[in-house]
């Protein structure tokens, strides 16, 4: 140590701990979580891993606290993957992992790593989730990805100085492999790996010119693209269903946002209300109201886009939405109608005509303004187990969107039946999120006549918010796959039920 501090004040002089956690024998499908969490409180609850996407890195970056720069969303770019820890909803922190076996582990000082070696860094917690061992239990759902299965050892550094930081990874059962000794300037330097850390296969890359770096990672990001295309349509939809056998289920996922799915709301006020006789022609059933039942309605956002659209395109239209969701704590939020910029937006372009529309500012808080709120009703209702027809009644529209996909195939097949009796004898239901064989059988099983208009449009924007290696995701959907059999019922979003006029049926008849 003394000698260190002499060294550096001569020269620059840093010694780097190359540190191992090896794979754990019996792989946990799901990290064991750490006790004690705080929650946030924000939406449901529970704690859980998502690989981060380039638009919420960007949000956390303009937020600011979360150490997100420039450098990590290029390494976004360059192949690195960010996996977030989450705590009812909301980002607790999170940690890099770098796969590609070459890490640039500092400037100027770049390792090849041996076969079957992940590298970790940046790992970060926000302040009010720290002291629960979230790192940890990042460290861990390290080994429950797929993609991941055949990598065995999880390498990382430390300053040799940093005693706290040697502590903690030790805790983690990180153990030392070997050390790097670097000597010279900040920007020049000579690297010494000890014969340990070349023993286990570790090897200084020879700095090459910036434009052969830039290159590579350009070949490597490259490479990659095609490689995820590759398997999306091949080996993805046998990988994701291989995946939903075996993944467990929960239904405190809560993800929404305001105006989640633009298209679908104009097929709403295009040929959704003119298969219903409400649109503008004459001798359309003017003065009918439109009664909507929107199951899993989360924090309100699905149905308050719905009231603010339906105000703005039909103000002649009588509309009551009747929204319910099984947590009491997302329907009393929901109640509340009140956002936060970033909970409004969700780290996305929200459209201007949305937010003048349908909110009122407190402070810094948007609030929903009456008009939007008067067509909106809140209740609790459990889809799998309430009678929701003895319930709510029948309904024009249906609405149970991103639901069915949280829950295990007989309980989706339970919750699909229980909200299609709640469709009048002309009706539509909007169903995005959702298996896609189940689709297939049970909108056919009930005569339900899928809705050609726009449907890819549709279809693509639903999977908007879904990671572009969907099949890791139990979540995921594949990408629209022209080989599938009956591709308007498996892909599309919206069932007619009931007479479809001539021009509708001709567009179902491709089915
Ligand atoms: C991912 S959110 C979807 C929100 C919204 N429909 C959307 O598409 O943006 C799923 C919602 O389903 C709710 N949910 C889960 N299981 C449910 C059930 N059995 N009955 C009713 N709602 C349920 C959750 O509480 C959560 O709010």
């Amino acid at each position: 140590m003394a000698l260190e501090q002499l060294l550096n004040g001569l020269m620059y002089f840093e010694r780097l701990h190359i540190i191992e956690l090896q794979r754990p024998a019996a792989n946990p499908a799901q990290a064991p979580a750490p006790e004690a969490l705080p929650s946030c409180g924000a939406r449901g609850s529970g704690l859980d891993t998502l690989v981060a996407d380039e638009p919420t890195l960007r949000r956390l970056q303009r937020e600011g606290g979360w150490g997100i720069d420039d450098t990590k969303l290029a390494l976004l770019h360059a192949g690195d993957t960010c996996l977030l820890s989450l705590v009812d909803g909301c980002i607790a922190g999170y940690t890099w992992v770098h796969t590609g076996g070459r890490p640039e582990i500092m400037p100027g000082l770049r390792l090849q790593l041996p076969a079957g070696a992940l590298y970790n860094f940046a790992g970060f917690t926000h302040p009010d989730f720290r002291g629960a061992g979230l790192q940890s239990y990042r460290h861990q759902a390290v080994w429950a990805q797929l993609e991941w299965a055949h990598m065995g050892r999880m390498l990382g550094y430390v300053k040799a100085t940093n005693f706290a930081s040697r502590q903690g990874q030790g805790r983690s059962g990180y153990r030392r492999i070997g050390s790097v000794a670097l000597l010279g300037s900040r920007k020049r330097f000579v690297a010494w790996l000890s014969p340990a850390l070349r023993h286990s296969g570790v090897r200084r890359l020879e700095g090459p010119s910036g434009v052969v770096d830039r290159a590579w990672a350009l070949l490597q990001r490259q490479a990659q693209g095609a490689w995820v295309g590759l398997v999306s349509h091949t080996l993805g939809p046998w990988l994701h269903s291989r995946l939903r056998r075996r993944s467990q289920r929960s239904d405190t996922h809560s993800y929404t946002c305001f105006h989640r799915a633009p298209t679908q709301l104009a097929a709403l006020t295009g040929p959704v209300l003119a298969h219903l006789g409400l649109d503008r022609v004459p001798g359309g059933a003017q003065g009918q109201p439109l009664r909507v039942l929107l199951y899993a309605c989360s924090n309100g956002a699905e149905a308050y886009t719905w009231s603010a659209w339906l105000a703005l395109q039909r103000p002649d239209l009588e509309v009551v939405i009747e929204a319910s969701d099984l947590s009491p704590e997302l329907v009393s939020q929901a109640r509340q109608g009140r956002y936060t910029w970033s909970e409004l937006t969700q780290g996305r372009e929200v459209p201007a005509w949305l937010v003048a529309q349908t909110f009122d500012r407190d402070g810094d808080a948007y609030v929903v303004n009456e008009r939007t709120r008067r067509r909106v009703n809140f209740s609790c209702a459990d889809i799998v187990r309430d009678d929701l027809r003895g319930r709510y009644g029948e309904a024009d529209v249906v609405v149970a969107q991103n639901v069915l996909f949280h829950l295990p195939p007989p309980l989706a097949r339970r919750a699909f039946d229980n909200v299609v009796r709640t469709l009048a004898p002309t009706a539509a239901l909007f169903i995005e999120g959702m298996d896609q064989d189940l689709r297939v059988s049970l909108t056919r099983a009930q005569e339900l006549q899928p809705l050609a208009w726009r449907s890819r449009e549709i279809y693509d924007e639903s999977r908007r918010h879904i990671p572009a290696r969907w099949w890791q995701f139990h979540y995921g959907a594949e990408p629209w796959l022209p080989f599938r059999l009956a591709p308007l019922r498996r892909y599309g979003t919206i069932f007619l039920k009931g007479p479809t006029s001539v021009s509708l049926r001709s567009q179902a008849l491709a089915t």
